[in-house]
């Protein structure tokens, strides 16, 4: 089963409307989008299983205090998902980061894998798959799957915008995924993008077009 959770902490929808208005410049597209990332990965794991540990404190008393259960690995799809690492990374500085590189042929809109590296982790690891873009879901999809033929078990993913027909892709073509999502637009245009959406976001980011 994949469950989706939409994230519309106010905060999250406001940064987002700065995202999707075109008049927005690139650097604050990229400060924005790491906000956001930081927002849903908080709201994310407010549920997570934390185990309890000893400290010592500078009073020479002890307590018993929290940390993770697991290791965690953050995956972003290149490129755009590396628009979102930053923001995560100051929350868990501790996270491991892997890297899938899928790019979308323009007019099949087929994802094709081109870079796949992960850090070597149990496969029990908690894994964090980001890309802000769900549209067709090909990526999204093609993603989980590599990581589940490679043994992990544990995967969610963060994505800003999605799509319905994405979505729906997304469920009939995998399972055992948590999605944690700001927006679900109405529907795909004719070359793929998401409408309203918020463009190209690869684009956006890294200023190539
Ligand atoms: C974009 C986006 C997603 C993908 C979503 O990447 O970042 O990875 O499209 O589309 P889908 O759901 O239809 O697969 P793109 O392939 O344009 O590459 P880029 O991030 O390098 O620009
Ligand atoms: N990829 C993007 O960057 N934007 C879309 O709307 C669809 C795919």
């Amino acid at each position: 089963m994949v469950n989706v959770k939409v994230l519309d902490h106010p905060l999250i929808k406001i940064k987002l409307t700065v995202l999707r208005d075109k008049n927005t410049k690139h650097t604050e597209f990229k400060s924005n989008l790491n906000e956001i990332a930081s927002l849903m990965v908080f709201e994310m794991l407010r549920d997570y299983q934390v185990k309890n540990i000893k400290v010592e404190t500078p009073t020479k008393s002890k307590t018993t205090g929290q940390t993770f259960n697991k290791e965690i690995v953050i995956v972003p799809i290149l490129r755009a998902g590396i628009g979102m690492i930053d923001g995560i990374t100051n929350l868990i500085p501790q996270a491991k980061i892997g890297h899938i590189g899928l790019y979308r042929d323009e007019k099949t809109l087929e994802a094709h894998e081109y870079f796949y590296k992960i850090p070597n982790v149990s496969k029990d690891s908690v894994i964090i798959i980001v890309d802000p873009m769900l549209a067709t879901g090909g990526s999204a999809v093609d993603a989980i799957n590599r990581l589940k033929k490679d043994g992990f078990k544990n995967i969610k993913m963060v994505s800003l915008v999605g799509a319905p027909e994405g979505i729906k892709y997304l469920k009939e073509n995998t399972t055992n995924v948590d999605l944690y999502i700001a927006a679900i637009d109405k529907k795909l245009n004719k070359d793929g993008y998401i409408v309203p959406g918020l463009g190209d976001a690869g684009d956006r980011i890294f200023g190539t077009k």
